[in-house]
């Protein structure tokens, strides 16, 4: 057959299987996930590390943001200018709600002054403390899919910090002596509290400002951060130097935390060291089983040097690497890839975050990698992976089931409920995106069934990509990409 009449038969084909047809065909892919999460007890320890800490939540409305203003006489036209993303003042902390409310976006800037923090907690208060930062929400998301042991590290964890993690005797990190406990029942009584604020507004707020009215366009959050200890990744040594020990080594080890540092740090030291310190102490836990995975989640890191650090010395490193569009689109661009990231930002659609994954993929030599994107999930590797594409795909399902009950349910803390989203459909958003990107890969790549297997390769890399469920009106969305990373990795089995 002739190439063009090949390809327009198969774009046909392509087009004519309906969203309804795609629902059903998703949902017999789909029901796998309750298996998958029976296989996490089999998995043989996993290290999360390195950032936990107090996620203070607020839900805020513009007549508290307008009470506070009017109580500290702070000047209204500084509130909408636009300056540094940082806090130093509590006028900084007011200027970040309005940036991220009048254009409903999520920002985090961190508070580097103690008085601040005071003042926040003083001024802010909060509605619920709950677990965050990603060493910490993987830890809880693993160890109640039944991963045994869990061991994550905190740089700080006085009791309150503790009581976050879920009471279960598979959850441990080190008490004050050193010795691997419950953390749910640890107290390091000499910690500081790290609090970080997640303040929340609601779309169609209205604020009037500086003369002006400003909508809110979207329900989202500003995080207002004061993190002394994970600012400058600071690694508990007992922590380090115990799992070193062969019986404590872990099949799966998950790293987060380094999108706190900067080039600079606070004492002047420099947040390369930490990266290199860090790496060093990894290359300590790893054992000699050829099984065993290490992921970094790259979480959205602001400083430049820090990216280009983590990118050089780290990402390269590890076996598997998780992000999201905006954080791609941030690799990309210190990769000098300036067309790419122009196009991304323009449009963050499957196809061009596509192209972005291959170019990573060929610049770190990581051997997965992995996006979650609104509606679709993205895995590509190389083509001996220990982790079969089909594995991969299993993992990718339940990781959205939990996500979406996540996201329904606000909380995933007691093992009943983790599948209370598998009987939801898959969105058509995400279907649209697995569409484009089929046809596209078909165009530029080969011929594929991607949109009914989610499954592709080629003689270079396996390529899986599932659409997601989402929740009209998520409840939470915090932590979503931690857990999604998480789950897809460690249910793939
Ligand atoms: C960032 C925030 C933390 C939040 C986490 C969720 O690390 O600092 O507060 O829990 O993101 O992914």
């Amino acid at each position: 057959m002739n190439p063009d009449k090949k390809r327009t038969f198969l774009m046909g084909d392509l087009n004519s299987v309906t969203y309804k047809d795609l629902i059903l065909r998703w949902a017999d892919n789909y029901s796998t996930a309750p298996d998958q999460l029976k296989k996490m007890v089999d998995v043989k320890g996993l290290i999360s590390a390195f950032n936990a800490n107090i996620d203070a939540v607020i839900k805020i409305n513009s007549k508290d943001i307008e009470a506070l203003i009017q109580k500290f006489s702070l000047n209204e036209f500084n509130l909408i200018q636009e300056d540094k993303r940082q806090i130093q003042t509590m006028e900084d902390a007011i200027r970040g709600i309005v940036h991220c409310f009048k254009s409903g976006i999520a920002e985090e800037w961190l508070v580097e002054d103690e008085t601040v923090y005071k003042w926040l907690n003083q001024e802010i208060g909060y509605d619920k403390l709950q677990m965050g930062g990603q060493g910490g929400i993987v830890a809880n998301v693993m160890a109640i899919c039944g991963v045994n042991p869990v061991y994550v590290h905190c740089a700080s964890l006085p009791s309150i910090q503790a009581k976050l993690f879920i009471d279960r005797k598979n959850l441990v990190s080190v008490d004050e002596k050193g010795k691997l406990t419950k953390a749910h029942s640890i107290d390091r009584q000499d910690d500081t509290p790290l609090v970080h604020w997640i303040i929340e507004f609601d779309k169609g707020d209205s604020l009037s400002l500086a003369g002006e009215v400003f909508i809110c366009p979207k329900s989202n959050r500003f995080i207002a951060t004061y993190d002394p200890l994970n600012f400058k990744l600071h690694i508990d040594d007992h922590f380090a130097n115990i799992l070193t020990k062969e019986s404590y080594q872990a099949e799966i080890i998950i790293l987060s935390g380094y999108q706190m540092l900067r080039e600079t740090l606070s004492d002047g030291s420099e947040g390369k060291h930490r990266i290199d310190k860090s790496i060093k102490i990894i290359e300590n836990w790893r054992s000699d089983n050829k099984k065993q995975i290490v992921h970094l989640e790259m979480a959205s890191t602001q400083d430049i040097a820090m990216r280009n650090h983590l990118l050089d010395t780290l990402a390269n490193k590890v076996d598997s690497l998780g992000f999201n569009e905006r954080e791609l689109i941030d690799l990309l661009e210190v990769m000098g890839e300036k067309d790419l990231v122009d196009k991304c930002e323009k449009e963050s659609n499957s196809i061009n975050l596509f192209e972005g994954m291959l170019k990573l993929f060929e610049y770190t030599n990581a051997p997965r990698l992995q996006l979650h994107m609104f509606g679709l999930y993205l895995t590509m590797q190389k083509k001996d992976f220990i982790i079969s594409p089909s594995q991969n795909k299993d993992g990718m399902q339940l990781a959205a089931v939990i996500a979406a009950t996540k996201a329904g349910t606000g909380a995933i803390d007691n093992e009943d409920i983790l599948l209370w989203a598998s009987n939801k459909t898959v969105s058509e958003q995400g279907i649209n995106e697995l569409r484009n990107l089929s046809q596209h890969i078909n165009d530029t790549l080969g011929r594929n069934e991607l949109l009914t297997t989610g499954i592709w390769a080629n003689e270079s890399f396996d390529l899986i990509a599932v659409p997601t469920i989402l929740i009209d009106k998520p409840v939470t969305l915090v932590g979503m990409g931690d857990t999604i990373s998480s789950i897809s990795l460690v249910a793939a089995r």
